[in-house]
């Protein structure tokens, strides 16, 4: 008992601190968009949620077909790019391509 007060105790601030503004409100279903997915995941090596150049290529008006971006994400590349085959579902990893397959490529 006396363990889960000082459990309660430590995780009290965290769970009461107040949430960092975004200047957007979160989807009414708590489950991410395929936006805040990239942003939040993939946003440090694809800049400004893959329209430009970063650790990794621009992603906005890519030319390759869907499996192979699939696959991209999937399977990650050694020594460049994480794998992220256990992280989503089929469905998310459809949707981060429709979502980068929605960037305007402004650079062409
Ligand atoms: C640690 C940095 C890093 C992270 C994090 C990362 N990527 Fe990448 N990504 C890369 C690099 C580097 C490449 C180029 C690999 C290659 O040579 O094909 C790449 C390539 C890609 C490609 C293929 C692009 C093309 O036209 O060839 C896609 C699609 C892609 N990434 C999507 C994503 C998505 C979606 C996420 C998040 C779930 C993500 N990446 C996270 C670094 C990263």
């Amino acid at each position: 008992m006396q363990r889960l007060l000082v459990a309660v105790v430590i995780a009290l601030p965290v769970v009461t601190a107040p949430l960092p503004a975004r200047g957007q409100s979160p989807p009414a279903d708590q489950t991410e968009t395929a936006e805040q997915i990239f942003v939040n995941t993939c946003g440090f090596c694809h800049q400004a949620g893959g329209r430009v150049a970063g650790r990794g290529p621009k992603l906005a008006g890519t030319e390759r077909p869907d499996e192979y971006l699939i696959n991209r994400i999937r399977l990650g590349k050694e020594g460049a790019m994480p794998a992220f085959g256990r992280a989503f579902t089929e469905s998310q990893l459809r949707a981060l391509v429709e979502y980068i397959r929605s960037l305007k490529d402004d650079a062409r």
